[in-house]
């Protein structure tokens, strides 16, 4: 059976409180009655001895029995106290209760309890039970040596109902469960909000992640605390940022793909569709069959560089890294771009600070890099423009720039160009037949060598990206 965290939560909190409250109410309810007895036990000791000396005076004839029988009420207090005094051989001398009848039954009876013999011996005792099996009911009795002149003569005996005693403790065990019943009640309206704040944003987590499994990522729990749950609250949160974050690149991947894809489509197939209709004249169709060309090529190229960006992104291609010449590379990327350079009327600087720079990467994707950004550097660049490279060593790495004298990057477009399909203002840019997912791979390749970035870029200046490889030992 499902049973919620909730439930379990006061169902285990209950039992612990009800169990705990019992335990206590029996412990203290037991605790609180030996208490009692004791101190009920110490108030007849004392009270026979304070009576010795009375029943002295009497023994002596000093005091008359009407006085003697005041001072036992007056020790009896109305708690229906027997008091009996012993002579040496354990004879009831004289004998005290409450009621008359009571009083006369014990007169002349002789006590051959063991506690008798202990107090003739000069022990004071204290005894719980029907005493010597005399009394129909339990009594607490205590028994003192009588002493006349210091010589013990017998012993005085208290004997109070254990019932009596038991009767005052009654009202606190009544006022004990009281309070316990009370604090039950109390802890178990704490412990049901206790449990629903410490259930509540795991339940909303539940349900939220079942809108998630759904595909709706709007939702985060609210946060109030700080401990464990708390910090798996903003983790789930994280988490959904993070996933609604991934599924929108989706969407907009997905869509910029379609688009990318469908207008070179589309014109292609408008061109030859004009020229085999011949909308379009027979002496224009070669101009409009290379234009379709290209755009075949561009759909080609943007083809491979989504290959290429879900390979890198897919780790089912680890880096093969081996020891290069950064400074060959760099010369080869720019040999096979030789075309365009001379086309443009490009001026080239070089500045290696150093003939050979050694690095440890994966040399084809270090090319793609070069390459996409050295193919930037010569589309942005105007004619006559500058394409400078520069590599130098720093520390343990090796520096590489690329630096064009085109028209920049406006500073608040600079934090977007890493975005796949993100091209800066397309109207303004030159007609590059890119499809913006260049600098995308670029940053894929060099986060994978666990390298960095940087650009520096002036509106109208120019733009220049530095990055850095691991320099080989
Ligand atoms: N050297 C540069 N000078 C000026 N703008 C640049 C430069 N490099 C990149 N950009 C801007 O950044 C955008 C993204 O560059 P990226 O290389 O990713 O795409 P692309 O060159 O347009 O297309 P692709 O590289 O896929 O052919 C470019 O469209 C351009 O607007
Ligand atoms: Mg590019």
């Amino acid at each position: 059976m499902f049973k919620s965290l909730f439930s379990r939560l006061v169902g285990t909190y209950f039992v612990i409180i009800l169990v705990t409250i019992i335990v206590l109410g029996i412990l203290l309810s037991a605790f609180f009655e030996d208490f009692i007895f004791a101190r009920r036990a110490e108030e007849l000791k004392r009270e026979a001895i304070d009576l010795n000396p009375y029943v002295e005076m009497f023994a002596m004839g000093l005091l008359d029995e009407w006085h003697l029988y005041n001072y036992f009420k007056i020790a009896d207090r109305y708690k229906n106290t027997t008091i009996w005094i012993v002579d040496e051989m354990g004879y009831i001398w004289l004998s005290y209760s409450s009621s008359p009848e009571e009083m006369e039954k014990w007169k002349e009876q002789q006590l051959t309890a063991k506690e008798f013999m202990q107090v003739i011996k000069g022990q004071t005792i204290v005894k719980e039970g029907k005493f010597d099996e005399r009394f129909p009911i339990p009594v607490l009795t205590v028994g003192v040596p009588f002493k006349i002149d210091g010589k013990i003569r017998g012993g005085i005996f208290l004997h109070s109902p254990v019932e009596e005693i038991k009767s005052t403790t009654e009202e606190t065990y009544k006022n004990i469960w009281l309070a316990a019943a009370i604090s039950a009640v109390l802890s178990i309206v704490l412990l049901f909000f206790t449990s629903k704040h410490i259930s509540k944003p795991l339940i909303e987590m539940n349900q939220i992640s079942r809108d998630f499994a759904k595909g709706n990522f709007e939702k985060r729990v609210e946060i109030n605390t700080k401990d464990e749950i708390g910090q798996l609250a903003i983790n789930f949160n994280a988490m959904a940022d993070s996933l609604e974050n991934i599924e929108n690149m989706r969407r907009s991947f997905v869509t910029n793909v379609s688009h990318e894809l469908r207008s070179p489509l589309t014109s292609i197939r408008g061109y030859i569709q004009g020229v085999l209709d011949r909308t379009i004249p027979p002496d224009k169709s070669d101009k409009y069959l290379s234009i379709a060309l290209d755009e075949t090529k561009r759909l080609n190229k943007l083809i491979n560089e989504l290959l290429d960006l879900s390979q890198i992104e897919s780790g089912q291609f680890p880096l093969n890294i081996i020891t290069f010449d950064i400074n060959e590379l760099i010369r080869r990327v720019l040999i096979s771009q030789e075309e365009r350079i001379t086309a443009k009327s490009i001026d080239v600087i070089v500045d290696f600070q150093e003939q050979y720079y050694y690095v440890e990467g994966d040399r084809d994707r270090i090319q793609q890099v070069l390459y996409n950004l050295i193919d930037n550097a010569i589309k942005f660049n105007p004619e006559k423009g500058t394409l400078m490279i520069k590599t130098w060593n720093y520390e343990d790495r090796i520096f590489i720039k690329v630096e064009d004298s085109g028209p920049g990057i406006p500073k608040e477009e600079i934090v977007h160009i890493w975005e796949r399909f993100y091209q800066v203002d397309k109207s303004r840019s030159p007609k590059s037949g890119g499809t913006g997912l260049g600098l995308s791979i670029v940053k894929k390749i060099l986060e994978e060598h666990d390298q960095d970035i940087w650009i520096n870029s002036k509106e109208g200046e120019g733009t220049a990206f530095i990055f850095s490889l691991f320099a080989a030992n």
